[in-house]
């Protein structure tokens, strides 16, 4: 099959590169001339395990191609998929679907015969309607069917996610659209990938849903972890002990410093929106937004108590600053709360991540930044560490310990048991783990 992915960003190169592994011939459109010029010569523009592997073999069999060109890739395209983004809309929270309409509109008018487009961003209830609309006005002489295609893959395990699915959701309201997307996933049918195939609303509210509810699941899970605290309780072995009820599910039951990153924050509040917008709010959804929020400001507090009440002049160490391992991906993470409170209550901030420093530099200032773990705590009075990369799963502790000038942990993603980091000398705090 010929596959045209409208936009290179997250979604599109990690799905064109696949879809291109699967044997079918992808080009990526995209109008930033200089992403292009990048891919074409090799430069991936995302850190995403495996991604360069990928996409440079694909690139070599032929299979794989980047342009600005629209009008000479959709020539011979059977489908097209729309993945440019869709960012919370400055002020209200609405998805802002600017981009969505203008690949619509970008696809009509150089559009040559029958089309099948389907939408790939994450996409509010009735985007589909619009597009097919504004398609079908400016191109009343092409047949045009508009169909849904969400994602559900992770950053850190894109590819993986990708060709391994839990399953595969096609919202189509006519049988030509489904029909063009089986084929496209044939090559997953050997997996046994589920096919889902729903109507097209159904399909763009699957999206929200799945994202809502994961981002409740780790919600609640922080609140419990709030009330071990409290009560003396292990959060952990509360998870565990409700996890492994297969109607719960051990996964997203991880407690935290709150979800961050491109797609829970901006989808939650989205759905929020369009729930209200028509007189049906998800009050759930709502108060996951609201309590998810607090929290990254609460984690600053956290550490600011953890430091016997006051950070006023005092060197922290930060570990981890992307919103999760194995991604260089800062959006909405919650080392920028964190790092902010801890900075507006007095203390300065030395930090370490393994692939998100480039990107930290964008949106933190008055951080220094170190090379690695062990030069980070250097006269630290204070560690924090924010996100769990491998790199800080099995630190030395006690060679941590003593480079440092007070022997404070603040670990808010669990990594290290208490009892671990006690045995080598850290006054430690974790999440959710209260003593009695
Ligand atoms: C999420 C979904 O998991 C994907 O299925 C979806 O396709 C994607 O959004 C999207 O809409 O594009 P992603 O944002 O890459 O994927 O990352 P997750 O692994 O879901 O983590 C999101 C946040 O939740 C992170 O900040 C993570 O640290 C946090 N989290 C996750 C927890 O705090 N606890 C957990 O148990 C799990």
């Amino acid at each position: 099959m010929r596959v045209v992915m409208l936009g290179a960003g997250y979604v599109g190169l990690v799905s064109g590169a696949c879809f291109a592994d699967f044997g079918h011939t992808v080009v990526c459109v995209d109008s930033a001339a200089k992403k292009i010029e990048d891919l074409q010569e090799g430069r991936i523009p995302i850190y995403e395990p495996g991604l360069d592997a990928l996409v440079a073999e694909n690139v070599r069999q032929n299979r794989l191609s980047f342009t600005t060109n629209l009008a000479e890739a959709i020539k011979t395209a059977d489908a097209i998929f729309i993945a440019v983004g869709t960012p919370s809309r400055r002020g209200d929270g609405f998805a802002d679907l600017s981009y969505v309409y203008q690949a619509a509109r970008d696809i009509a008018q150089n559009a040559t015969g029958p089309i099948v487009v389907v939408t790939k961003s994450t996409v509010p209830v009735g985007t589909g309607d619009e597009v097919e609309r504004i398609v079908k006005e400016l191109r009343p002489d092409i047949e045009i069917t508009v169909a849904s295609n969400p994602e559900f893959l992770r950053e850190g395990a894109a590819i993986i996610d990708f060709k391994r699915p839990d399953r595969i959701v096609v919202g189509a309201n006519d049988p030509r659209a489904a029909a063009v997307i089986g084929e496209i996933y044939r090559p997953l049918y050997l997996n046994q990938a589920p096919i889902i195939v729903t109507s097209r609303r159904t399909a763009e509210l699957t999206k929200y849903a799945a994202n809502a509810f994961l981002a409740t699941k780790i919600t609640f899970i922080n609140e419990i972890a709030d009330l071990c605290e409290r009560v003396g309780a292990d959060v952990q072995e509360v998870a565990r002990g409700i996890g492994l009820d297969n109607r719960i599910g051990r996964k997203f039951l991880h407690a935290g410093p709150g979800y961050g990153g491109s797609c829970f924050p901006k989808d939650t509040l989205a759905l929020v929106k369009t729930a209200q917008d028509c007189g049906t709010p998800v009050r759930i959804v709502e108060a996951v937004v609201a309590v998810n929020d607090q929290r990254k400001r609460a984690m600053a507090r956290k550490v600011i108590q953890a430091c016997r009440g006051s950070v006023r002049g005092k060197r922290i160490a930060v570990l981890g600053l992307t919103f999760k391992p194995d991604t260089d991906d800062m959006r909405d993470a919650p080392s920028l709360s964190i790092i902010a409170g801890l900075q507006d209550a007095g203390a300065s901030i030395i930090a370490y991540d393994p692939e998100g420093i480039r990107q930290a530099k964008a949106l933190l200032s008055d951080v220094i930044y170190a090379d690695d773990a062990y030069s980070c705590a250097q006269e630290a009075d204070a560690i924090v560490i924010i996100t769990e990369w491998n790199a800080f799963r099995a630190l030395d502790l006690n060679r941590l310990r003593e480079v440092m000038r007070d022997p404070i942990l603040v670990d808010l993603r669990n990594v290290y048991p208490r009892t671990e980091a006690e045995k080598n000398g850290f006054k430690y705090t974790g999440v959710g783990i209260g003593m009695r």
